[in-house]
């Protein structure tokens, strides 16, 4: 199982390379990552390619037994380059991102692509001679502190090709579009503006401004635009190798279709910090993190960054406490985590990341963080055939799509709404009933129920499989704004909630954002704060009314049977503990096994195991029988703060038996 660090050699003096290696061979590591960010080193002057600093590091590394996955340099270009050649950015005021960080080139630039494909072709050659390279990574978080959606020139052309590509004429654009409105045709392909700031936008940064359709087409074009230089450079490694490609992604970050991006790549990797500078994230908000890296190729990711020290940039977050760098390596393996490398081997005492500690800090020597890995890595050894290829049985699936991230942004609907949100917290309430809930899209059979809230931008063909998967069985959950938009960003005039009305068998009569709390009961009891929609319903059930305003006793909730399956529409949001209460109803329906734990304990189901993770500060007792596949022992119940477990048993009636049961 891959199990390292990223490790910079060019930030170190050679004769530390060695105690170094020996370090992480006693810590258990077979693996680094190296090479980003090195191009000053690797191309120090136009076409002058050294690569003999890394791969002498590589060969010291492999004699202690630690291979290396390269990265491209792409993210961070060198100063004669900017200085050459007109690859910054441009914001949306027109500015020119300005050099001295990195990720600043536009991916549309030519120029940028073609020195990015030589270096990375170059490299490839190189390398592809030396056995102790086993991976490669494409770049570096594409999008990360930096817009993935640029308003250069270069763009704006590229973007209209793409345009006329996709509409033909320009007719049938401004007929799609709407462009009648405000005057806005264009006459030609040359025509077209990329959404920048204009005369609609009082504030900074608002992102309404523009016809809805130009917005998000915008921002199909700009993912496009980092698939297409992604695969410039995996196009150029796979010239001279045919080691496996990845790019390492950000989690809920969402400004990329990730679907895409992942489609040329032969694994997906990611980044997880869950406390630094920013903030703490919930453990449920990491594990959701995890699930959807997995749900995009539904395969074991790698996480290739994962803390393992305090870090920020100009503050730090808190100390990963005892046990917690532990945890969240077995919470990430749980989760569809194949292999793991922590971020970084060893703080720098200079450059902007000084904050960002590692395993070892500063003095490098080896204290709690390093033992503690070292332990995980020992006990990983014999966990290995239970991670590594596996994977979770899962029940329930969160549909999320990237054309609904951005349609959301563009048109909020209302102040506080918000689709991550939204879909969190439905991944949430599955959470606390311990569901192993996937976040991916399509292959609806595969679950017992399926969630598509605030599906509003449509995909036709998607309706029809969703369709088909009710007819056959199936339980589908959607909500409030789903439904409502074609492809292009319109609203379709058919009665609301449109391309579900027929499934959910409703009809939404009257809708509002909510200024005043709207309250609902039934098999619910709940506050709405964001949206209510005042159903009629046609063939279906009601489930919740509303109990105040002038839509009192009006449906909120309801359930229509649709051939052999259900489908659930729920008119307005919840709060958590009516949300876990839903969840909880329509799961026990759709025959999906609830267990109870003590909250911040996770429970993931494997066949023939289970995984027991405790994210409290404090320990937990949990009734449960099996053997401990850590020690070989009878499981005692006890959880220590921030413990784990990996649990067996023999039968099925143990299982039940496992939890009490909800
Ligand atoms: C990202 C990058 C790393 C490093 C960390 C910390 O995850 O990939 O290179 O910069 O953030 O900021
Ligand atoms: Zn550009």
């Amino acid at each position: 199982m891959i199990f390292g660090a990223c490790y910079y050699p060019e930030h170190w003096e050679k004769s530390e390379w060695r105690k170094h290696a020996k370090l992480m061979r006693e810590a258990g590591f077979n693996i680094i990552r190296a090479g980003d960010f090195a191009w000053g080193i690797m191309e120090p002057k136009e076409d002058e390619f050294d690569f003999f600093l890394l791969e002498e590091a590589v060969n010291t590394l492999a004699e202690e037994g630690i291979q290396t996955v390269l990265c491209t340099p792409t993210a961070a270009p060198p100063k004669w380059l900017v200085n050459k050649y007109d690859i910054l950015q441009r914001d949306r005021y027109g500015r020119r991102e300005n050099w001295g960080s990195r990720r600043e080139g536009c991916a549309n630039s030519k120029d940028y692509q073609r020195r990015s494909v030589l270096i990375a072709e170059k490299m490839a050659e190189h390398f592809s001679r030396n056995q102790n390279v086993i991976a490669w990574q494409v770049d570096n978080e594409f999008g990360c502190h930096i817009s993935t959606r640029c308003y250069c020139e270069n763009c704006r052309k590229e973007f209209s090709k793409w345009l006329e590509k996709k509409y033909g004429t320009i007719e049938n654009l401004n007929k799609t579009w709407g462009t009648v409105f405000w005057s806005l045709q264009y006459d030609s392909f040359d025509d077209i503006i990329l959404p920048v700031y204009n005369s609609c936008e009082p504030e900074h940064e608002q992102l309404w401004s523009h016809n809805p359709s130009l917005d998000l087409e915008y921002r199909r074009f700009a993912s496009d635009s980092w698939v297409k230089y992604q695969k410039l450079q995996a196009d150029a490694i796979r010239k001279y190798t045919d080691k496996p490609i990845t790019h390492n992604f950000m989690g809920h970050f969402s400004d990329i279709d990730y679907y895409n991006l992942a489609k040329d790549l032969d694994f997906v990797s990611w980044d997880n910090y869950p406390d630094n500078q920013w903030g703490s994230s919930e453990y449920a908000y990491v594990s959701m993190a995890h699930e959807t890296m997995r749900g995009l190729k539904n395969k074991n990711f790698i996480v290739v960054e994962e803390q393992s020290g305090p870090c920020g940039w100009d503050i730090m977050g808190a100390t990963p406490e005892p046990g917690q760098l532990r945890l969240w390596t077995y919470q990430a393996l749980a989760h569809g985590g194949g292999g793991i490398m922590y971020f970084r081997f060893k703080a720098l005492p200079y450059g902007m990341e000084q904050y960002w500690y590692g395993i070892l800090d500063h003095d490098g020597i080896p204290r709690r963080r390093y033992y503690e890995i070292q332990k995980t890595a020992g006990e990983l050894k014999q966990l290995e055939p239970y991670i590594v290829g596996r994977k979770n049985q899962y029940d329930a699936l969160i549909v999320k799509t990237y054309d609904n991230v951005w349609a959301h942004e563009i048109k909020r609907h209302a102040g506080e709404f918000n689709y991550a949100g939204l879909l969190y917290s439905y991944y949430k309430a599955n959470a606390r009933l311990n569901i192993n809930t996937a976040v991916s899209i399509g292959s609806y059979e595969d679950y017992k129920v399926v969630y598509m809230p605030g599906y509003n931008v449509v995909d036709l063909k998607e309706i029809e499989k969703i369709a088909e998967y009710v007819k056959n069985g199936g339980t589908l959950v959607t909500t409030f704004r789903s439904g409502t938009r074609d492809g292009y960003n319109n609203i379709f005039t058919s009665t609301l909630p449109c391309a579900f009305a027929e499934l959910a068998g409703i009809e939404v009569e009257e809708f509002s954002a909510i200024r005043k709390t709207a309250y609902i009961a039934g098999i619910v009891e709940s506050k709405a704060n964001i949206w209510c929609d005042v159903i009629k319903p046609v063939t279906a059930e009601v489930l919740c009314t509303y109990t105040n305003h002038y839509f009192k006793d009006k449906a909120a909730v309801t359930v229509n049977s649709y051939g052999r399956g259900k489908v659930y529409y729920i008119g307005c949001d919840l709060e958590e503990p009516a949300m876990e209460k839903l969840v909880d109803y329509i799961s026990s329906r759709a025959g999906i096994e609830r267990t109870a734990a003590p909250a911040g304990v996770e429970f993931i189901k494997r066949e023939g195991f289970g995984i027991l993770l405790n994210y409290n500060d404090y320990a937990v007792h949990i009734p449960m029988k099996g053997k401990s596949l850590l020690n070989g022992g009878d499981f005692t119940g006890n959880l220590e703060r921030y413990g784990v477990e990996f649990i067996s048993w023999d039968n099925e009636e143990n299982t039940c038996n496992m939890i009490q049961n909800i």
